[in-house]
């Protein structure tokens, strides 16, 4: 083993350029779930915790589950969902990597959590609008930046009436260029968010507490309760 992050990375959008040039821009994540052979290693963003920014931001606010429902997009591993699980909500997790719902299931398999293989882009019906709590952290940063709207509207569209939305992405300034994979995403881009009739009601910037990294955005929104 013993390869760098940087390394990995490299792997990564090497797995990602050769699905790209087909036309398929996510098949590559359960490629790179499937090489890493049960190895988390290998893949860059599996660190078998959750994630640091999150949970700081959920500790400065004390967050409690107390029962409500939780969704967690993009979810990799599970690592997020069995922080929101021991928070104390009730969590449903999905990822459209088969490979990573079996990984995450075997990982968290003394835990109530609903795991899901499912595309964020034909998600069930059922879940749209349904969740009380929807937890995103770096599935936007992944995919291409063309197909920003649609994915930002897509894990909006799960928030319940009186639900909130967390988000965690790397994030860039509105007029900055991006290069390579991951793309961090701006302000701008996150003003998305709102389109649908979510409020923002947080934007917090964190220095990255790895060197070299883009800083994250912790951003929070609330659907309003209809009255
Ligand atoms: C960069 S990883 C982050 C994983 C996890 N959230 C974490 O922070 O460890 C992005 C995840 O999103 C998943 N993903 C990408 N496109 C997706 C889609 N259309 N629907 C559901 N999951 C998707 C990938 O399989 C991958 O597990």
């Amino acid at each position: 083993m013993g390869e760098t992050i940087e390394q990995k990375r490299e792997r990564v959008r090497q797995i990602a350029s050769e699905h790209y040039k087909r036309g398929d821009v996510t098949g590559w994540f359960e490629a790179l779930y499937k090489e890493a052979e049960g190895d988390n290693e290998y893949i860059p963003w599996a660190d078998l915790e959750p994630n640091r920014y999150f949970r700081q931001w959920a500790e400065s606010k004390h967050l409690k589950g107390e029962g409500r429902t939780a969704l967690v997009v993009g979810c990799g591993l599970g690592d997020d969902a069995a922080y929101l699980d021991d928070l104390g909500f009730r969590v449903t997790a999905f990822d459209i990597s088969p490979t990573a719902i079996e990984w995450a299931k075997r990982l968290n398999a003394g835990r109530n959590i609903d795991f899901e293989t499912a595309d964020l882009f034909e998600p069930f019906r059922g879940w749209l609008g349904a969740f009380e709590f929807v937890l995103e952290i770096y599935t936007i940063q992944p995919l291409p930046i063309e197909m920003r709207e649609r994915t930002i509207e897509a894990i909006a569209s799960f928030v319940k009436p009186g639900g909130r939305l967390v988000v965690v992405t790397r994030g860039r300034e509105d007029d900055d260029e991006v290069d390579e994979l991951p793309w961090p995403v701006s302000r701008r881009e996150l003003a998305r968010f709102t389109a649908g009739g979510l409020i923002e009601t947080e934007l917090v910037v964190m220095p990255s507490e790895e060197e070299g990294e883009p800083f994250r955005f912790v951003a929070e929104y609330l659907r309003p309760a209809v009255s």
